[in-house]
């Protein structure tokens, strides 16, 4: 049986996917600046055997809703937010297996001083890091850092593309693997000759320089990607190994899975080296009843204005200036244009609108979230691996620890009862545990180095 999946869902702010639940006397998402509350989480995680903890993160505020930043500062939605990054040494320290995808924005920052933040993260946390590539979607970023707005969606991506053989350089081919020679005797740390500049003049970036670290153990963090629109499946099956898509119908779902893994067959990798997470939220008790009560409990606090203001940042539409029942389409955005196809999928009979969106929105946010007892959600999740062929879930928080401990406590020992869930980790870094070989969910066990079919492979030194 395919084993499923886990890693939690969060970032570095008080309000991320679920908005105004931070006002539920049980959330303690406004501890976030308190180094204890992540390390707890990681620990927490760690003890529900997750593989891993995403990190999201964003620049720039969301001020398309109402034309400001108002209804966002208000209601704390995804601002005021920290650095994820900061947050992992720490994490790191405090546990052995447990896994970090960190989202970082490569648009605003040189590919040669972020190479060398994540190989310091790859060697801190003993090859447990990873990096969801996004190349951001709000124009406040972009004037932020002084530019007039962000490139277009589509540019984006091929800006991405370029960033990505530089870091691809810097972390495979820069420095030999016997480089590091620590030899005390003769007085040698390093063998210059087998550490080289990489040059790099294209459209976007020039480089010129070595990578400043030495070969860490993943050499490559684990690669994350989560944009889903055309263009976005197109770069994901290149360079991806965990690719992170919205929920919906799950015939849409499993649309995008089979064409990312199709994608990634035709470009001549192992369609099963690239392990699909679907973005969930779920809200267990010991009963099915308990659990709906719970859901309810936690509506109550939830902030529509919150929502909204989310929503237009996020699809690039202010849907305070559009009329209740206006189409909503994705041709009006350069913002996440799959999270409006997501949308529209769900009610393919409608036309999607602004009250069509509202009406949709639970807890806050615009995923539907899977309700029931340890039953009725294993069911659910097990359906959705089974039927849209995904390796697993992030689960969004909601009213935060409870929503993880809840999961870790009735889920997870429900999917271990039914074989659908590791017991224990496999050890090794990152990459090596998402592809162990008790994982049945196929593709072969891989070292710690990204695989000979990866692009990144080919930039591997060479004589
Ligand atoms: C589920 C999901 C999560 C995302 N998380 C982030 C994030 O944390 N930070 C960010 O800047 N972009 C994030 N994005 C945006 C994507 O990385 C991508 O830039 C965006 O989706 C535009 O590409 P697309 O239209 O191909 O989806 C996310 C997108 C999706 C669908």
């Amino acid at each position: 049986m395919k084993q499923i999946r886990l890693n939690a869902f969060d970032m570095n702010c008080v309000g991320h996917i679920h908005q105004g639940l931070w006002r539920h006397p049980r959330d303690r998402s406004t501890q976030y600046t308190d180094l204890a509350h992540w390390v707890d989480l990681a620990r927490t995680l760690e003890r529900g055997l997750f593989d891993g903890l995403f990190l999201a993160d964003v620049l720039g505020v969301y001020d398309v809703y109402q034309g400001g930043p108002d209804a966002a500062v208000r209601a704390a939605v995804q601002v005021p937010v920290g650095d994820p990054l900061l947050l992992v040494p720490a994490m790191a320290a405090a546990t052995t297996h447990l896994g970090f995808g960190v989202t970082a924005n490569l648009s605003y920052e040189p590919p040669y001083t972020f190479a060398r933040r994540m190989s310091t993260l790859d060697h801190l946390t003993g090859g447990r890091v990873g990096w969801n590539i996004v190349t951001g979607y709000l124009d406040s970023a972009a004037r932020a850092l002084g530019l007039d707005g962000q490139a277009a969606h589509d540019d984006r991506y091929a800006m991405a593309e370029e960033y990505m053989d530089v870091v691809y350089r810097l972390w495979e081919g820069s420095w030999a693997d016997d480089a590091v020679r620590r030899d005390r005797a003769a007085g040698v740390y390093a063998d210059p000759a087998r550490v080289r500049a990489i040059r790099h003049h294209g459209p976007h970036f020039r480089t010129e320089g070595a990578h400043l670290c030495e070969p860490s153990p993943q050499r490559t963090p684990v690669l994350y990607q989560a944009g889903s629109s055309d263009r976005g499946r197109r770069f994901a099956a290149a360079h991806a190994e965990c690719v992170f898509v919205n929920g919906g119908p799950k015939p849409h779902v499993a649309r995008l899975v089979a064409d990312l893994r199709g994608l990634a067959r035709s470009l001549g990798r192992d369609p099963a080296d690239l392990k699909v997470f679907v973005g969930a939220t779920v809200v267990v008790a010991e009963t099915d009843a308990l659990a709906q009560a719970k859901r309810a409990d936690y509506e109550r606090y939830a902030s529509v204005e919150g929502a909204l203001a989310h929503a237009s940042a996020s699809l690039g539409i202010d849907f305070a200036a559009q009329d209740w029942d206006d189409p909503i389409r994705a041709g009006q955005s350069q913002a996440v244009t799959s999270n409006i196809e997501n949308q529209a999928a769900r009610r393919p009979d409608k036309v999607l609108t602004r009250r069509g969106l509202v009406e949709g929105l639970s807890l806050g946010g615009r995923q539907v979230p899977i309700v029931g007892g340890p039953a009725t959600v294993a069911d659910e999740l097990m359906a959705w691996v089974e039927e849209a062929d995904v390796d697993g879930f992030i689960l969004a928080r909601t009213v935060t620890p409870e929503c993880f401990t809840d999961v870790i406590d009735l889920v997870v020992p429900e999917l271990q009862r039914r074989g659908a869930y590791k017991t224990a980790y496999t050890p090794g870094t990152l990459r090596e545990k998402l592809s162990a070989p008790g994982d049945r969910s196929g593709g072969s066990p891989r070292g710690p180095r990204l695989p000979d079919t990866h692009p990144g492979a080919s930039r591997r030194w060479r004589p």
